[in-house]
Order: structure tokens, then C-alpha cells, then sequence
């Protein structure tokens, strides 16, 4: 159960944080959630935990030697790490422009696929659907606050990443 709280808490929070980032970043995708019934917002949030995965990287040990077109031949026994980001763009497994968010990308998952963000295999995360789940209610609530205006507040450095947001009601 504790494992359960800990992995869900930090990584479903980040989840919230970076959508709600690119969502009122981006007018025309906060429109887009906004407007969109349930598999929209899916898509939405599956693309961009695809372009931000919460867990950058995975570690393995190779259970027997495998030879790679990247990185050549592994012998068994090697602690590898796996770059998630560079997995979820490459364009073999996301297709055509894997930086552009595309909610239609992974076939209008209901329930999101999130690439490799989830993992995969037999250690996939358990919590997948229902972090999805979450972050959507959560930002669909978030979204539909009566604001006059979504403002940002800079950062002391003036920089995009260090603005806060504000809401401004009427
Ligand atoms: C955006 C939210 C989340 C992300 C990005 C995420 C990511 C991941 C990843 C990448 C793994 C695989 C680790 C590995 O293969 O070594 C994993 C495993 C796991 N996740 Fe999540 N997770 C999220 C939410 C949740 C939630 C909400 C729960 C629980 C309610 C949860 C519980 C777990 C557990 C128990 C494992 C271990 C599974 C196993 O080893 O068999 N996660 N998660």
C-alpha cells in the first residue's frame, strides 16, 4: 500500500503540473482539452506525458546477450539505462513529427498509452489509468474555474519555466 501512495503521489502530481503547463501555454490545446470529450483529453495528456515522461529513465539488466543496431552487443548481466524521452521520439515508434502533439497519435487511446512512460512489460506501471484519470478530472475541473483571464506571473529570473500562474476572477 505504501509503495502503492509513493509511486502515485509524486509522479501523477508531476503529471498535473506539466499538462497544466502546456495547457495554458498553449491556447489553442487548452481550447482543444476544453472542448474535447474524454478521448481528446486522453490524447492530450498521453502526448504530453510522451514528450515529458515523468520517469526519464529506466534501468534494466540484460538477461542474456542481446546485439543492438544503437548501442552493438550486450552480454548478459549489463546494467543498462534506458532513455525514455529519446524512446518516445523516435519516429520508428512515435511516427511522423514526435515533438508535435498529436492526440491522435497513439489511435485515440481512451485510456492513454503513454509510450514508454509507463514502462513496459511485466513491471508496467499498475497506476497508468488511473493517473490519467486524475490529471484529467483535475484539470478539467482546473480549466472550468470562472476566470476573467489566466495571467502569468514572472519569476524573479524572468524566465518561462520559473512564471508562476495566477487566476483572475472576476
Ligand atoms: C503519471 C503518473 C505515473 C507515472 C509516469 C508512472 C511511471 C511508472 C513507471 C515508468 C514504472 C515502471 C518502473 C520500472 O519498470 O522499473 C512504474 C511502476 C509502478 N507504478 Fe507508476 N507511474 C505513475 C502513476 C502511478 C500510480 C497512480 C500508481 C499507484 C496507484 C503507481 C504505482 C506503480 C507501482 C506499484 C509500480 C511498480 C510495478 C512493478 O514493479 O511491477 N504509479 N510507474
Amino acid at each position: 500500500m505504501l509503495a502503492y501512495s509513493i509511486a502515485g503521489m509524486l509522479t501523477t502530481r508531476e503529471l498535473i503540473v506539466m499538462a497544466a503547463w502546456y495547457l495554458f501555454e498553449q491556447p489553442a490545446l487548452r481550447e482543444r482539452f476544453q472542448g474535447g470529450g474524454r478521448d481528446v483529453q486522453f490524447g492530450i495528456l498521453d502526448e504530453i506525458l510522451r514528450l515529458e515522461p515523468i520517469v526519464a529513465v529506466l534501468a534494466r539488466r540484460v538477461v542474456e546477450d542481446i546485439d543492438t543496431p544503437a548501442c552493438g552487443h550486450i552480454p548478459a548481466g549489463t546494467l543498462v539505462a534506458i532513455d525514455i524521452r529519446a524512446t518516445n521520439l523516435d519516429e520508428a515508434a512515435a511516427g511522423a513529427c514526435p515533438h508535435r502533439i498529436d492526440p491522435d497519435r497513439a489511435g485515440g487511446a481512451a485510456a492513454g498509452s503513454g509510450f514508454m512512460s509507463f514502462g513496459d512489460g511485466s513491471h508496467r506501471c499498475p497506476g497508468a489509468q488511473l493517473s490519467l484519470h486524475e490529471a484529467r478530472l483535475f484539470l478539467e475541473k482546473l480549466l472550468a474555474v470562472p476566470a476573467s483571464s489566466w495571467s502569468r506571473r514572472r519569476g524573479s529570473t524572468g524566465s518561462g519555466r520559473s512564471a508562476a500562474m495566477s487566476c483572475a476572477t472576476p
